[in-house]
């Protein structure tokens, strides 16, 4: 209470562990309504109700890590693994162009080998050349001059924003996993400009848990300040619900995307995944837990969590994610109206996406990239919001670099 309508609010962790309390006892309704209609409130105030579109490349599922909860973790049996072609990926990020989706964001497994780096800057590169281009002829064809007049005017109207390159083509962003410095470096020139590397937790401790060595917590902090100081868009974030996480873990990590100058923030709920030790564990802890009700609770927490941190942190960009819709079908929708201001469409082609089940549940699994893309345009107006996917979407975080 007592913010002006749309102000931000430095909160400590004791506060945010207050709005996380009242919300998982459900003990305070009127509170909760605040907390939504203040963070939409905020959400409008930076981002006017447009809702980024980043549209996801599953590239590949072959992963070298065997994170504990994970449905492509290096010993998942039973699954089939892939690498899509290099000319498919770029296919796709044209598709992506000319359906008005700026952004791709290229998600694989994670794989430390020269051979992996060199077919990722390969695509980067590719999608970078083809899509300027493309975007290049479609301008033209537009106000019917020549590609270099419409290439004269987006540098004109580049150079009247101080900083900022002409936004052409789509803009490249990646999350593919804990890589050296060097590496990051060589992609960032290969023309990627955003990267999303989860923390999964803030708590040291329960990271372990959850990653066998030799992952460690400190090797994947060291990662996001390397991303940043390469030059990147910083994305993180956590999985809500997670066996063996607490309250007080959930406010730190708000603590935790602040204290990194995160600019793009993604949560969602932890979800069961058969085969998976995490899940074992889960099913372990909460022997007679009614799944249900408990997983609508961790929705809850994990839009609650995007509330605080949109209240807390202003002027980042925060996904709706996916998993949330595992959970209740009109999650997304639910979660744009808490704070979330950008969304997902899912356009990896449908024969590799049963293949890069994370989680059980996991929607869109049959769908095309055309219907994710309606879908998710619908989604976005029945809460009032409409798409801004037609724009690069730059957070203003990121104009104050670290
Ligand atoms: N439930 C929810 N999210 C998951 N992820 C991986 N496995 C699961 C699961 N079982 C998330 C992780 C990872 C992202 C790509 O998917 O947070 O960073």
């Amino acid at each position: 209470g007592g913010l002006a309508p749309g102000a931000t609010a430095d909160l400590d962790k004791e506060q945010v562990l207050g709005v996380l309390e009242a919300v998982w006892r459900r003990g305070d309704l009127n509170l909760e309504r605040a907390l939504y209609s203040h963070a939409n409130a905020v959400t409008n105030k930076y981002c006017g109700g447009g809702v980024y579109y980043r549209g996801l490349v599953e590239f590949s599922n072959i992963c070298q890590n065997d994170c504990s909860y994970c449905g492509i973790r290096n010993n998942q049996k039973d699954v089939w693994r892939y690498t899509m072609p290099e000319e498919e990926v770029v296919e796709v990020a044209k598709w992506a162009l000319e359906n008005g989706i700026r952004n791709i964001m290229l998600q694989g497994g994670e794989l430390k080998t020269e051979q992996r780096l060199e077919y990722l800057e390969r695509c980067v590169r590719a999608i970078r050349e083809q899509t300027t281009k493309l975007d290049l002829e479609m301008r033209a064809r537009a106000a019917s001059t020549t590609t270099a007049e419409a290439a004269a005017a987006a540098q004109a109207d580049a150079e009247s924003k101080p900083g900022q390159e002409p936004e052409l083509g789509v803009v490249v962003s990646l999350s593919v996993g804990e890589l050296p410095m060097e590496q990051y470096q060589r992609l960032f020139r290969a023309g990627a400009r955003r990267y999303l590397i989860r923390i999964e937790t803030s708590n040291p401790d329960l990271y372990a848990a959850l990653h066998p060595e030799p992952m460690s917590w400190h090797t994947r902090v060291e990662c996001l300040r390397n991303l940043k100081k390469a030059g990147y868009m910083l994305g993180t974030g956590v999985m809500v619900g997670l066996p063996g996480q607490t309250l007080h873990d959930l406010a730190g990590d708000v603590m935790f995307f602040r204290d990194i100058k995160a600019d793009m923030i993604g949560m969602g709920p932890f979800i069961t995944q058969p085969g998976t030790p995490a899940t074992d564990k889960w099913t372990a802890l909460y022997p007679n837990a009614n799944k249900n009700s408990h997983m609508k609770s961790m929705f809850d927490l994990t839009t609650a969590m995007n509330a605080l941190v949109r209240i807390t942190m202003g002027n980042v960009n925060i996904s709706a994610t996916t998993a949330l819709q595992a959970i209740i079908p009109t999650g997304r929708e639910i979660a744009l109206e808490r704070g979330a201001n950008v969304v997902m469409p899912i356009l990896t082609p449908t024969q590799y996406r049963e293949s890069y089940q994370l989680y059980e549940g996991k929607p869109c699994i049959t769908d095309t990239a055309v219907q994710c893309r309606r879908c998710l345009d619908m989604r976005l107006h029945s809460v009032g919001k409409t798409s801004a996917a037609g724009v690069w979407g730059d957070p203003a975080s990121f104009l104050h670099p670290i």
